[in-house]
This record gives C-alpha cells, sequence and structure tokens, in this order.
C-alpha cells in the first residue's frame, strides 16, 4: 500500500524527470490528435515554474517538433504572475522563451494572461470572459479546456489555487486573482470549475521535495486535491524521487 494510492486518476511513473517530459510529450500529443478528431482543433492550458522548461524544451526540440501539428493549438495559461511579460518570472515568458517562439504557432492563437495590469480583478474578469468566447462549454456552463496541465506546490498549491486563498472559492468565474505565499505574491489563476471541465488534466511532478504534497493530496488535503474533472480524465506524471514511499 503507497501512502499515493489514493491520489485520483491515472499515475504514470518514470524513474527520471527528462522521462517524465517524454511521457508528458507522448500524453499532450495523443490528446492534440484526440482533440482534432473531435472537434477540429486542440486547447491546451500551460503551468509556469521550473516543471514545464523541460517538458517545453523537449517539445520544441527535433525529437517532438515535426511529430505534433501546431496548427491545431490554441494555448492558455493556467495561471499568471503579476509582472511585465517578457519578466523572466512570467509564465508566459518561460513558454514564449522555451516553447512557442520555437514552435509555428500562430501567435494570435496564444492567449496570455494579462497579469501586469494594475486592476488585476478586470484583468482576471476579461481572461474568464475570453475563456468562455473561446472554448466550448462543458456540462457544467464552464469552458472546457483539451488539455489543462498542471504543477504542483510543495504547500499544495496548483495554478495559482493558494491554501487558504480567496481564489479556492471561486465557482462563478473561470478565471480570477490569486495570492501566491512568495513573490510575485499577486496572480491570476483559472478556477476550478474552469480546471476541472477539462477533457485531460496532467500534473507533471518531480524531485523529493514534493513527495510530502503528493500524499496530502492523497489524503484531501491541500487545494491540488480539489482538482477532479467531471467529464475528463486526470493523470499525474511523476518521477521516482517524488513518487517515493
Ligand atoms: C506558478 C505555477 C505553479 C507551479 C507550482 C510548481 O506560477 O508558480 O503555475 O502552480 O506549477 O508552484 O512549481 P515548480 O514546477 O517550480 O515546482
Amino acid at each position: 500500500m503507497s501512502a499515493l494510492d489514493d491520489l485520483a486518476g491515472e499515475r504514470v511513473v518514470s524513474e527520471t524527470a527528462q522521462e517524465v517530459a517524454d511521457a508528458v510529450a507522448t500524453w499532450i500529443a495523443a490528446q492534440s490528435r484526440r482533440a482534432y478528431g473531435d472537434h477540429g482543433s486542440f486547447s491546451i492550458a500551460l503551468s509556469g515554474g521550473s516543471t514545464p522548461r523541460m517538458l517545453n524544451e523537449l517539445l520544441a526540440g527535433p525529437e517532438w517538433q515535426g511529430r505534433i501539428d501546431w496548427s491545431w493549438w490554441n494555448v492558455y495559461f493556467a495561471d499568471e504572475r503579476a509582472c511585465p511579460p517578457d519578466d523572466p518570472a512570467s509564465n508566459y515568458h518561460l513558454a514564449q522563451t522555451t516553447l512557442l517562439s520555437r514552435v509555428p504557432i500562430d501567435p494570435s492563437r496564444v492567449h496570455r494572461m494579462p497579469a501586469e495590469r494594475a486592476d488585476l480583478d478586470a484583468a482576471a474578469a476579461e481572461y474568464s470572459d475570453l475563456l468562455a468566447s473561446s472554448l466550448p462549454a462543458a456540462r457544467g456552463g464552464a469552458p472546457r479546456l483539451d488539455v489543462i496541465l498542471l504543477g504542483l506546490g510543495e504547500n499544495g498549491h496548483t495554478a495559482s489555487l493558494f491554501p487558504g486563498t480567496p481564489a479556492l472559492e471561486v465557482v462563478d468565474r473561470w478565471a480570477t486573482r490569486g495570492l501566491a505565499d512568495y513573490e510575485p505574491f499577486d496572480r491570476i489563476t483559472l478556477t476550478f470549475p474552469t480546471i476541472n471541465a477539462a477533457a485531460a488534466v496532467g500534473f507533471m511532478v518531480t524531485g523529493a521535495s514534493k513527495n510530502q504534497a503528493l500524499v496530502a493530496t492523497a489524503r484531501g488535503e491541500v487545494p491540488a486535491s480539489r482538482v477532479r474533472p467531471t467529464d475528463g480524465t486526470l493523470a499525474w506524471f511523476l518521477d521516482a524521487a517524488a513518487a517515493a514511499g
């Protein structure tokens, strides 16, 4: 019996972080083919932080770039920090420099969160409206993304849904203002209704430092525990260090 047996969804454990990135790339490619076959396009929300860098560079590299039809892609974000889009702390900056600038995606199909705006509530409302107007609605009414890629913080946050913050309780908007416990504190984040409306959610979690957050998630103790797609799939892509014990 592993402490992670109660994690909802499918668990894919790879030995190394590089192998995790390859497993996620394979999964994304399959999800994009499924979505394109189903409705002629593919929408994906990317996360920030350090974990996605390896995946982005792999997708943009010689092994994968030719195996994906980038013309199908519409890119959104799971969250964004309150900083300019060219700031190294920006999740858009990470995606733009490691992936989007290196693959043939039409920039008009990349929808960044305008978290540099002074009025974050208005910016979040604008993004919520963009999601609703550019994506099909799931049965519960929330905009339905084909894929949402998420990370897991050591305190069990995901996207910018941090423990004890108001964003956790927002159910009538698809994106909202978030509050982190590390700089940059102010954020914009997808809300749980949007995350749980997705066709497929994939967590990418590596490193021993995330093991306790995974255990807490499995126990239902942290925000990430609330990611349970209503009419979609959930997969955890872990390396051995994160999944140990
Ligand atoms: C952010 C991310 C955040 C991230 C986790 C894990 O803006 O910080 O979206 O939710 O996914 O904090 O971050 P690491 O991958 O750096 O561990």
